[in-house]
């Protein structure tokens, strides 16, 4: 395979035990470049562990993850994590807190504006987390998860904690950065329409039963063109596909 058709990420044999208990396992799959991918299934069945396995946190998982065929061996500037809260440093103003891979209080770097503008804060760069919204506040993760320029990004439920509009304008800013930056996203996300509406591919996982570990047990193409309706009867026969799978899972 030449370099330019090599995934972005490809990740074999995964698998994740806390003591005797095996969390999921092969869990194999690849992101091509510039890809949009969500991660679905039941809760508990281990999508925030995938997630923090492939982002190469919390010790080490067996099988392997590579990013442009290198083998990761433990978090990497390339690869970027937004988690459900946005997690900023409530003494840093929003401006430092995005520019926080770049040192301590670099929010002078010129990618910040350029990046707060992106996601429509332009005007709080000198606030403090504490006076945003919790919109705000997930955009400034969004631009702080970007300002590395990662490869890829990973997104741990990032928007289920806003509003049904909030999370939809988040929706169309993650869309728009994506796009502009050539970032790979896998996003976990608990709402299969978000996942329909943004993404190239969904993979489902499935739970761990008594004998059985998690696995990816589906996986489905959305081809629609965007913007996408999801009133589409297309989309609808996707989600009963998802819900289907969702169903037949051991738990
Ligand atoms: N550090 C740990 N030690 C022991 N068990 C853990 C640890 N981290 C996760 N687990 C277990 O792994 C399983 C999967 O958890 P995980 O948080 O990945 O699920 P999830 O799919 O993200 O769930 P949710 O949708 O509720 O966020 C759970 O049973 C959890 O208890
Ligand atoms: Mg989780």
């Amino acid at each position: 395979m030449s370099p330019s058709s090599a995934p972005l990420l490809r990740v074999r044999g995964l698998a994740r035990r806390f003591g005797r208990r095996t969390v999921f396992e092969q869990v194999s799959f690849d992101l091509a470049r510039g890809e949009i991918v969500s991660l679905v299934g039941p809760s508990g069945c281990g999508k925030s562990t995938l997630l923090r396995a492939i982002a190469g946190l919390h010790g080490h998982a067996e099988g392997s993850v590579l990013l442009e065929q290198q083998l990761q061996r433990g978090p990497s500037d390339r690869i970027g994590v937004i988690f459900q809260e946005p997690r900023l440093l409530p003494w840093l103003s929003v401006a430092d807190n995005i520019a926080f891979a770049a040192g301590p209080r670099q929010g002078h770097d010129p990618r910040v504006d350029t990046l707060l503008a992106e996601v429509g804060l332009s005007g709080v760069r000198d606030a403090l987390p504490k006076q945003l919204s919790g919109g705000m506040a997930q955009r400034v993760a969004l631009a702080r998860g970007l300002f590395a320029e990662p490869d890829l990004l990973l997104l741990d439920e990032p928007f289920s904690a806003v509003d049904a509009i909030t999370r939809s304008r988040l929706q169309r800013v993650l869309l728009a950065l994506a796009h502009a930056h050539g970032t790979t996203i896998l996003l976990v996300t608990h709402d299969l329409d978000e996942a329909l509406h943004l993404s190239d591919r969904v993979l489902l996982l499935s739970p761990p039963g008594d004998d059985l570990p998690g696995r990816i047990a589906r996986e489905i193409h959305v081809d629609a063109p965007r913007p996408r309706n999801l009133r589409d009867p297309a989309m609808d026969a996707l989600r009963d596909t998802l819900l289907d799978g969702i169903a037949s899972s051991p738990i």
